[in-house]
């Protein structure tokens, strides 16, 4: 069975689904691969160590998916693809786009609807994604900040720790925490999810936030914090809000799954802190947790506020990013493979398989948008 390993069209996406590595793992599974030309390029992974590690390369997508049974990509790729392959990726599918696939024949697994059980660690796309996306977003905080984050003792004086602010402490937060932390920063952290102000004092930072009853429970089963109520988020401002304006520099990370990423830094929060400060917004993605984020951009408030609204922060450290990325799917494709037949199987009824899977044999099956849904 052939494996095809696409070259990423959306712009300013830097990464690629197999390195050298994962390639020369799944030739070891009984697949032949074949990489579009220039698939790795941005990850800084040439052509040559592809072909070295056992794949044919390919001019085109559609030269790279002839024949192909399986489909490796970072995002919904834009070609059309043979029926009857198997599609893995981060297809951020809606219904619309699920019955797309359901009617070309594609089955389509989106690995960022992976349940968030043990079993599935391994294969957490979310999870390495935005662990790198937590250490690069502090990183390049550093690089804005016009101070630095350590207390540094001179002869001609002492500069002063930056003063991290951490919003959200899930994956990306609690490794942004780790990070600052690292560089000497006075860190801070806020979350609504009760197990994160453990968290969040296990690794060194001090916890601010708003605690009710309603947060106790803020927490669904799947791990994710829960939308929660009008009432609560103005009480979270207002202890955020005086927080805020002490602050040199604040990373937000907070998001709700399946919706636009709440609200957490307001104009005037804004407006309250010194020039120079640095705002990232790992969330611009979903929208962005701070109100004068723009998405995609690097803003500078009237107040001498740097605002980094990039997205994709995981492409902003691509080499990484793809290396975690190809053993998420290498190793969900081994999971559910078939040694006898060299094939995927991929048992409906297994928790993972039902977590990821939106369409089989032309039909939608994800219970988010199967047309019974
Ligand atoms: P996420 O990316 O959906 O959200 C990031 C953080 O934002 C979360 O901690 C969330 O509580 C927080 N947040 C939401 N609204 C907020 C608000 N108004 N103010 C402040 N913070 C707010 O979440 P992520 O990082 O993907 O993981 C969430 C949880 O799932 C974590 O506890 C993580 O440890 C757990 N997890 C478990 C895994 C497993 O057992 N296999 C794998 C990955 C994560």
């Amino acid at each position: 069975m052939r494996l095809a390993v696409l070259k990423e069209t959306k712009p300013g996406e830097s990464r690629v689904a197999a390195t050298p590595e994962t390639v020369k793992k799944l030739i070891a599974l009984g697949l032949d691969v074949t990489v579009q030309q220039g698939a790795g390029h941005a990850s800084g992974m040439p052509d040559a160590e592809y072909e070295a590690a056992g794949a044919t390369l390919a001019a085109d997508a559609a030269a790279a998916l002839e024949g192909a049974g399986i489909v490796f990509a970072v995002r919904a790729p834009e070609a059309p693809l043979p029926r009857g392959a198997l599609l893995i990726g981060t297809l951020q599918a809606d219904a619309g786009a699920a019955q797309a696939f359901a009617d070309a024949g594609v089955d389509a697994c989106a690995m960022e609807l992976l349940p968030r059980i043990t079993r599935a660690q391994s294969m957490d796309v979310l999870s390495s994604q935005a662990n790198l996306a937590g250490y690069r977003a502090v990183v390049e905080s550093a690089g804005a900040f016009d101070r630095g984050f350590p207390m540094l003792m001179t002869a001609a004086g002492t500069v002063p720790a930056a003063n991290v602010f951490v919003m959200g402490a899930g994956v990306a937060g609690l490794q942004a925490i780790a990070t600052a932390r690292r560089l000497g920063g006075r860190v801070s952290a806020t979350d609504v999810r009760p197990a994160a102000k453990e968290e969040i004092k296990s690794l060194g930072a001090s916890f601010v936030g708003y605690e009710d009853e309603e947060s106790k429970a803020a927490q669904t089963t799947g791990g994710y914090a829960k939308q929660l109520s009008a009432e609560f988020y103005a009480k979270q401002a207002e202890v955020v809000a005086a927080h805020i304006a002490k602050q040199d520099v604040v990373i937000c990370t907070a998001l709700v799954q399946g919706r636009r990423a709440p609200t957490l830094v307001t104009e005037a929060m804004v407006a309250s802190m010194k020039p120079g400060s640095v705002i990232v917004d790992i969330a611009a993605d979903a929208g962005g947790n701070c109100a004068m984020t723009r998405p995609g951009e690097l803003h500078v408030t009237d107040n001498g506020v740097k605002i980094l609204g990039y997205t994709n922060w995981p492409g902003r450290i691509p080499a990484a990013a793809s290396a975690l990325y190809s053993r998420n799917l290498l190793t969900f494709l081994s999971t559910f493979w078939d040694k006898e037949a060299k094939a995927p199987k991929l048992n409906p009824e297994d928790e993972i398989v039902e977590g990821v899977a939106l369409t089989r044999g032309g039909a939608v099956v994800h219970k988010m948008f199967a047309p019974a849904a």
